[in-house]
């Protein structure tokens, strides 16, 4: 994919008011996305969150509820609950084990790494609930980017009460809270398609240390 092209992929997404309920995202466009949530990077490579695909109408449509009645939640093809790990005193023992089966080597080869990852999470806050929370906007950023060069319209989502949506889905019984969602589709009519984008400038943004 050419630069220019990257842009004006990036240029034409825009969160996503309206989905056209009669266009489907493919299987395959939907698994693309989800896997780059997969390898998205994540702090100490904890990896503590899940995404969960909602495809059942019913649950959509008590998610709607929860969520200030925003179409979307009912009318995209797909909703992405980013869900983030409550139990993280499992992670480092999961990571670990991940690590030893993946790149074959012993517990004692790994004492090091489990030494730095333990030291790192005793220097979080208590709780670690919003340094693990903000790991999953990484995957979020990265899922948005990828639907955008599919040509896949999509929408990230904070406008819901997170409580009601994690008993709708019953993911306290499973350590997971949900942080954000990601509604995938196509965009249907809607006005906010053709606003010009509201962006700072590069100049603003950017700044450079020589
Ligand atoms: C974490 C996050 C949560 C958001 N929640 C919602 C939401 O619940 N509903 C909505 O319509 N837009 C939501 N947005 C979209 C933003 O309002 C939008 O990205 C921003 O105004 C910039 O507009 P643009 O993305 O269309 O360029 C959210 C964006 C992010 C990154």
């Amino acid at each position: 994919m050419k630069k220019e092209e990257i842009i004006e992929a990036l240029n034409k997404r825009y969160a996503v008011k309206t989905f056209d309920k009669s266009k489907k995202v493919s299987e395959e466009d939907l698994k693309t996305i989800l896997e780059s949530g997969r390898l998205a990077p994540s702090s100490l490579g904890l990896e503590p969150w899940k995404f969960i695909v909602v495809k059942n109408e019913e649950l959509r449509a008590k998610m709607r509820a929860a969520s200030y009645d925003q179409t979307k939640v009912t009318d995209a093809s797909y909703l992405i609950v980013v869900a983030y790990r409550t139990d993280s005193e499992k992670l480092v023992s999961e990571i670990l084990e991940r690590t030893a089966k993946i790149q074959n080597r012993t517990k004692e080869e790994l004492a090091p790494l489990q030494q730095m990852l333990d030291g790192a999470m005793s220097r979080q806050e208590p709780g670690k609930t919003s340094w693990i929370k903000a790991q999953g906007y990484i995957a979020l950023g990265m899922m948005i980017e990828t639907a955008s060069l599919l040509n896949v319209d999509n929408c990230p989502m904070e406008g819901f009460d997170p409580a009601q949506i994690d008993t709708i889905l019953g993911l306290k019984e499973k350590n997971l809270s949900t942080a954000t969602i990601l509604a995938i589709g196509y965009r249907g009519l809607d006005a906010y398609a053709s606003k010009p984008k509201v962006r700072r400038s590069y100049d603003e943004v950017v700044e450079v240390v020589d």
